[in-house]
């Protein structure tokens, strides 16, 4: 008894501090070009023949290499991004070889249509360890959004086989300003398979934009997905290695207005718990998981409402749709997280959440 009521009061710190430490994010402007079906970076032509819509996506290839050993044209990530030039119109590849990349990298919002790609997860990595509670250039507290190891402020940003992470120590808990972001996705129309996001508190701040991630790993502790996105989840690995308590996804949707909110299709859901799977961070929060696999390490009643005062039980939207192992019936374990019918599942279980039909190719998806 006395140690549950201590896991409760540890947990409702972690939500306190959560709660302030959330800072209002930054949202950068969207450019709604459409881009062709093709999103290869090696295709010769726009295929403008092929469709009818008018192409105003990039024109032309850049290919640069990276190397940390000193084999590429750069030698560091942002070396790379820095030589690309200011309102790119060109599809531009960053090959970067096996290694760790021990810097912290910004693609700005001037620079679209840029491809991280590595020579696997397991082999290219780029980290650095950033604390929300750390003290920024002008000594201010960076604050959670500005921990993240690799920030994309562009649209088009696309990354495959490659990891991000941040390895500050996970925080004990109690810990205030320990959240260490791996990754910040900010632009609009991003795109990433095979990816890998290593990091304990807010792993991977899904902040804003159409996002699809596929066959991705995504490992955490607390909160290890957030932010206001509106991103599809496919086939991905989420891992918990929360030691008391955790959570996989806070989704920060405000209005009803807004179409973000958090699919997730097809995943697999493995590591330590207990673990919560979703937690209403915004008042009209949006998740949903379908075809999805849970370890035995769901956490009774399998949700949060975040703060237990703004009744956003009412107001959210979480659900489930033919999910199955062993943890899967916690998942169902409040009455405001239900099982849905199709009618209500289906617009999260296909890559038109994100309208992906206009940006994802079908061997993509
Ligand atoms: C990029 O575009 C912006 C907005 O159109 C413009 O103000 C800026 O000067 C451009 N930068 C360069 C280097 O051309
Ligand atoms: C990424 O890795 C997978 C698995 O190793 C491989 O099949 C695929 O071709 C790689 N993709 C790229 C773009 O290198
Ligand atoms: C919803 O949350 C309120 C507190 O905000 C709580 O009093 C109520 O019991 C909850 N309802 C359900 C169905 O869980």
């Amino acid at each position: 008894m006395s140690s549950l009521s201590r896991i409760s009061f540890f947990y409702l710190f972690f939500v306190l501090t959560l709660a302030l430490l959330h800072a209002p994010c930054l949202v950068t402007s969207s450019i709604y070009r459409y881009r062709s079906n093709s999103v290869a970076h090696d295709t010769a032509s726009t295929n403008s023949a092929k469709h009818h819509h008018k192409w105003v996506g990039p024109v032309g290839h850049l290919v640069v290499t990276v190397d940390v050993k000193g084999d590429g044209g750069f030698q560091s990530v942002q070396a790379a991004v820095d030589a690309v030039p200011e309102n790119n119109t060109k599809n531009v590849l960053i090959l970067i070889s096996a290694g760790y990349y021990i810097e912290k990298v910004v693609v700005p919002a001037t620079k679209p249509y840029i491809t991280f790609q590595g020579a696997g997860r397991d082999v290219t990595i780029i980290e650095w360890h950033d604390r929300a509670c750390d003290p920024g250039p002008n000594g201010e507290l960076l604050r959670t959004y500005r921990t993240a190891s690799v920030t994309v402020f562009a649209n088009y940003f696309s990354a495959r086989n490659i990891s991000f992470k941040n390895t500050a120590p996970a925080p004990m808990p109690g810990m205030q300003g320990w959240q260490a972001a791996a990754f910040r996705i900010s632009g609009d129309k991003a795109y990433f398979s095979g990816c890998g996001f290593y990091g304990a508190q807010d792993t991977l701040c899904d902040d804003a934009g159409r996002h699809y991630f596929k066959e991705c790993y995504i490992e955490g502790s607390i909160d290890f997905i957030f932010g206001n996105g509106r991103s599809m989840y496919k086939d991905c690995e989420l891992h918990s290695i929360a030691t008391r308590f955790g959570s996989i996804a806070a989704q920060d949707r405000n209005s009803l207005d807004e179409k973000t909110g958090f699919a997730f299709v097809g995943c697999r859901v493995t590591g330590t718990g207990p673990l919560y799977v979703g937690r209403a961070m915004g008042q009209y929060s949006r998740i949903v998981y379908s075809y999805t696999y849970f370890d035995d390490v769901v956490a009774h009643g399998g949700w949060d409402d975040w703060d237990h005062v703004h009744n956003k039980n009412k107001t959210v939207f979480f659900g489930v749709f033919k999910c199955w192992g062993p943890g899967a019936e916690a998942v169902r374990g409040v009455s405001w997280a239900r099982e849905l019918e199709y009618d209500l599942a289906h617009k999260f279980l296909a890559k038109s959440f994100v309208n992906g039909r206009h940006w994802i190719s079908p061997a993509d998806a």
